[in-house]
C-alpha cells in the first residue's frame, strides 16, 4: 500500500489500476489502464481525492450518470451509498470492499493482475439483510477512461455465418451500447470482445486496450461519454435480468478482462494469446489434430460406407482425427433432418447397423483419432425424450413454446435435466470406446425464458442461473472426461467468451466457411484469440480453388468438412500438401507469435514467427484480382542477425523456390508480391540457419 495524501489506498502494476478514498471515504479511480503512470503523476498535484472519478459509482451516488450497481434493498430504499472498509491486497489479487452502513450490503471489488500484464476483474455483492434484496444492475468493471480521439472497435450486429463482422467507430458524446440477448448462443449477434484505441488503431503503435466480458449469456457494454471520459461499465446483460438475491447469499458477477498496448494491437494480441494459452484455454500448449468433418460432405445423409469411404480420404490426405457430426442418433425418431431426433442419444443402427464401434474402429486402423457431435441441452418435440418429459423444456406457464430450428432448449437448472445432459456424455463415451473428441453445439436461443426450479418471485433470476448452470454442466463434464478435446460450436460462433473457452480447447468461429470471408472473421477473432483455438475448415462454400481453401484455414487450426471422394486427383493432391505443410509449421501458427501484416480489402498477409525468432511463416493471400503483381510484403518479428532459408510453397506440386536472406533484409527490403489472381495464396516457410 502506497501512502499519498493518505488517500492512496491501492495500485497495482504499471498497467494497472490505481485508487484512492476520499475525505468522506469514497472510492476514487485515480488510475486505470495504460496511463496509469501519468495519473499517479497527477496525485503529487494539488488534486484533492474528491477530483477523481468515482470507481464504482452505485445509483444516485453520481445521479447525472448511469450507476455500475443498482439495487432495491429489502426495506424498498433504490439508492446505495458505498464506502471504503477494507481493501486486502494479497500477492495478485486485490479486493476492496465496499459498505453501505444504512442499507448493509456488501460489495467487493475483485482485481487479480496476470502474466502479460492481462488484468481480471469481478465484483460480488453480499446481502446481509433480513430480506431479499434485488440487483438490478451489477456492472463487472466501470473504470472511466480518458483516451485521445476514442475510437470503438466491435462485432456487433452481425448474424448467423456473418460472425465478427467488424465495425470502427469514433465515439462521441452520449451513450454507445453493445449487447447480446437469447442467452444461448448470444455472441452471434453480439461478440464479448472489443478494442478501445487513441484514434484508429493501428498494428505496430499507439494506446489501444482489449476488453472481454467473460460470460457464456448474455452481456452488456455501455461506453457512455461526457465531458471527455468515457464511462465503460461491463458485465452480464441487466435487461429483463434483475438478480433477487435472498438473505446471506452472494453475488458473482462474470470477469472481465483487460488488456492494454501502448505498442498497437499487434503487440496486444501477441499477449493475449500467450495469456489464454497459459491461462483459458485448455491444455493450451498442446498441439491441435488436423480434423476431418463430414458436415458439409454428407449432412445428415451418411451411412457406415460413406463414413468409411470418408474416413479412407481423410486418412490419405493425412488428417489426425475423424469427427462424426450430427445425424447419427435416434433409433425411433430418426435424425434425418433438423425436425426430429435430438434428445435421444441411443445410435441409429438404420444407418449404422454395427452402431458407433465400426466407425471408430475403421479411423483407428487409419491411424486416426474418433470424434462426436452432440447438442445435449436440446430436445425436438418428435423425440421419446421430449415425448416422457415435455415439462423439462426452458418455458412459462400458460405460453407455447416456440420451436427454433424445430427444437426446444432444456431447462437445465432442474436438477433431474442436468442429470440427463451429463448422463448423455457418460453413455456416449461408454458405449462407444476410442471417442477422444466432441464438437458441443446449441443450436437455438431462448424464448419463453423461464423455469420451473425457480419459484415465481425469482423469474427474473431465469437469465444469469441458466448460464451458470451451462457452464456447470461444462466443467463438471470436463472433470469426468478430461481425456475428451472439447469443441465449442453454437449454430457456428455464437458461443466465444473467454468464460466458457476454460472448459474447451477450440471454437467453431462461424457456419461460414467460405475462405473470402473466413479470412476477414479469422483476421478480426485473431485481435483477442490464438490461432490454436480457432477451428478452420477447408469447404466448398463459396466455390474458390481448395488451395486457396487450405492456405486460409492452415493460418489456424486446420480442418477438413468437404466430400473428399467429389474431388479431383490434382485437388486431393493440393490437400495431402496442405497437410504435410501444415505439420511443419503447426507449431509456429498454433503456438507462435502472430504478425498481422496486410489487413484484408484486395489482398491479405499475416505470419506466425516462433517466439526464439529461429523461424517463421508468412501467408500471402490475393482477394481480389489486380491487374499485375506489385508491391513487397514486408514480414515482421524476425531476428535481423539470423539468416533465414525461405521455402515458397502456393501448395501446387513442387516448392516453387528456395532461397536465403537476413532477417534485416526480409524486414526492411520486403519479399516482392508474387499474386494477382483473385482467390490465390502463397507461403514462405522461413527456417533460420544457423537455428
Ligand atoms: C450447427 C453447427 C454446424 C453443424 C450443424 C449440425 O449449425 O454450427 O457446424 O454441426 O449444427 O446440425
Amino acid at each position: 500500500m502506497t501512502n499519498h495524501a493518505d488517500r492512496l489506498v491501492v495500485a497495482a502494476g504499471v498497467d494497472g489500476f490505481g485508487f484512492l478514498v476520499d475525505t468522506r471515504g469514497r472510492l476514487r479511480q485515480a488510475g486505470f489502464g495504460p496511463r496509469i503512470g501519468a495519473h499517479m503523476e497527477g496525485l503529487r498535484g494539488d488534486l484533492p481525492p474528491e477530483a477523481y472519478p468515482l470507481a464504482y459509482p452505485a445509483y444516485d451516488e453520481d445521479p447525472l450518470h448511469a450507476p455500475a450497481l443498482r439495487i432495491t434493498h429489502g426495506d424498498g430504499r433504490t439508492t446505495t451509498r458505498l464506502l471504503v472498509d477494507d481493501v486486502d491486497v494479497s500477492g495478485s489479487k486485490t479486493v476492496v470492499v465496499l459498505r453501505d452502513r444504512d442499507c448493509p450490503v456488501e460489495v467487493r471489488l475483485c482485481f487479480e493482475t496476470g502474466d502479460e500484464g492481462v488484468l481480471r476483474q469481478w465484483v460480488e455483492v453480499t446481502n446481509p439483510q433480513s430480506a431479499a434484496i434485488t440487483l438490478h444492475e451489477v456492472a463487472s468493471a466501470a473504470p472511466l477512461l480518458v483516451l485521445a480521439e476514442p475510437t470503438l472497435t466491435h462485432h456487433a450486429g452481425s448474424d448467423w455465418s456473418a460472425e465478427w463482422s467488424t465495425t470502427t467507430e469514433t465515439l462521441t458524446p452520449g451513450t454507445k451500447v453493445l449487447e447480446s440477448r437469447g442467452g444461448v448462443r448470444p455472441h452471434l449477434r453480439c461478440s464479448p470482445f472489443f478494442l478501445l484505441g487513441e484514434g484508429r488503431p493501428a498494428e505496430d503503435g499507439g494506446t489501444v486496450l482489449a476488453g472481454a466480458v467473460a460470460w457464456g449469456g448474455n452481456i452488456r457494454v455501455a461506453f457512455e461519454m461526457d465531458a471527455g471520459a468515457i464511462r465503460v461499465t461491463c458485465g452480464h446483460n441487466p435487461s429483463a435480468s434483475d438478480y433477487v438475491l435472498d438473505p446471506g447469499q452472494r453475488f458473482s458477477t462474470p470477469e472481465q478482462v483487460w488488456a492494454w498496448s501502448t505498442e498497437g494491437t499487434g503487440e496486444l494480441s501477441r499477449r493475449l494469446h500467450r495469456w489464454i494459452r497459459s491461462a483459458v484455454v485448455r491444455d493450451g500448449g498442446a498441439e491441435r489434430p488436423v480434423v476431418a468433418n463430414n458436415w458439409e460432405a454428407t449432412f445428415f445423409s451418411f451411412d457406415r460406407d460413406r463414413l468409411t469411404g470418408l474416413i479412407d480420404h481423410a486418412a490419405d490426405i493425412g488428417a489426425e482425427l475423424f469427427l462424426l457430426d450430427d445425424g447419427w442418433f435416434a433409433p425411433e425418431h430418426p435424425r434425418n433432418d433438423d425436425t426430429a431426433g435430438l434428445g435421444d442419444w441411443d445410435v441409429n443402427r438404420v444407418k449404422l447397423p454395427g452402431g458407433l464401434a465400426p466407425v471408430s474402429a475403421h479411423a483407428g486402423a487409419r491411424g486416426m483419432r474418433f470424434g462426436l457431435w452432440v447438442e445435449p441441452e436440446m430436445v425436438n418435440p418428435a423425440s421419446t425424450t421430449f415425448t416422457a418429459h415435455p415439462e423439462w423444456i426452458v418455458s412459462q406457464p400458460e405460453r407455447r413454446p416456440r420451436l427454433v430450428r424445430g427444437q426446444h432448449a432444456l431447462d437445465v437448472l432442474r436438477p433431474e435435466v442436468a442429470r440427463f445432459v451429463l448422463g448423455v456424455f457418460d453413455r456416449v463415451l461408454t458405449e462407444t470406446p476410442g471417442i477422444s473428441y466432441l464438437k458441443w453445439d446449441a443450436n437455438r436461443h431462448l424464448t419463453e425464458p423461464g423455469s420451473s426450479a425457480l419459484a415465481a418471485d425469482r423469474q427474473s433470476n431465469f437469465w444469469v442461473d441458466h448460464a451458470r448452470a451451462t457452464w456447470d454442466l461444462m466443467a463438471e463434464v470436463a472433470r469426468r472426461h478430461p481425456e475428451q478435446m472439447l469443441m465449442l460450436c453454437a449454430s457456428g460462433g455464437g458461443r466465444f467468451d473467454l468464460g466458457t473457452l476454460r472448459f474447451f480447447h477450440e471454437v467453431w468461429l462461424s457456419d461460414n466457411t467460405d475462405p473470402v470471408d473466413r479470412l476477414h472473421m479469422q483476421w478480426a477473432a485473431s485481435h483477442f484469440v490464438p490461432a490454436s483455438v480457432v477451428a478452420a475448415h477447408v469447404t466448398r462454400l463459396g466455390n474458390r480453388p481448395v488451395a486457396f481453401g487450405c492456405a486460409v484455414a492452415m493460418s489456424a487450426r486446420l480442418g477438413f468438412d468437404i466430400d473428399f471422394a467429389a474431388m479431383s486427383d490434382a485437388e486431393r493432391a493440393v490437400c495431402r500438401r496442405a497437410v504435410e505443410t501444415y505439420r511443419l509449421v503447426r507449431p509456429l501458427v498454433q503456438q507462435g507469435d502472430l504478425y498481422r501484416l496486410v489487413p484484408p480489402a484486395r489482398r491479405a498477409a499475416l505470419s506466425y514467427v516462433a517466439p526464439d525468432r529461429s523461424r517463421a511463416v508468412v501467408f500471402a493471400y490475393q482477394l481480389e484480382r489486380e491487374p499485375v503483381a506489385s508491391g513487397h510484403v514486408v514480414p515482421a518479428g524476425l531476428d535481423p542477425g539470423r539468416t533465414y532459408r525461405v521455402t515458397t510453397t502456393d501448395l501446387s506440386p513442387a516448392a516453387l523456390e528456395h532461397w536465403s536472406a537476413t532477417g534485416a533484409a526480409l524486414v526492411s527490403e520486403g519479399i516482392p508480391w508474387p499474386l494477382c489472381d483473385a482467390c490465390t495464396a502463397r507461403l514462405w516457410v522461413l527456417d533460420g540457419e544457423d537455428g
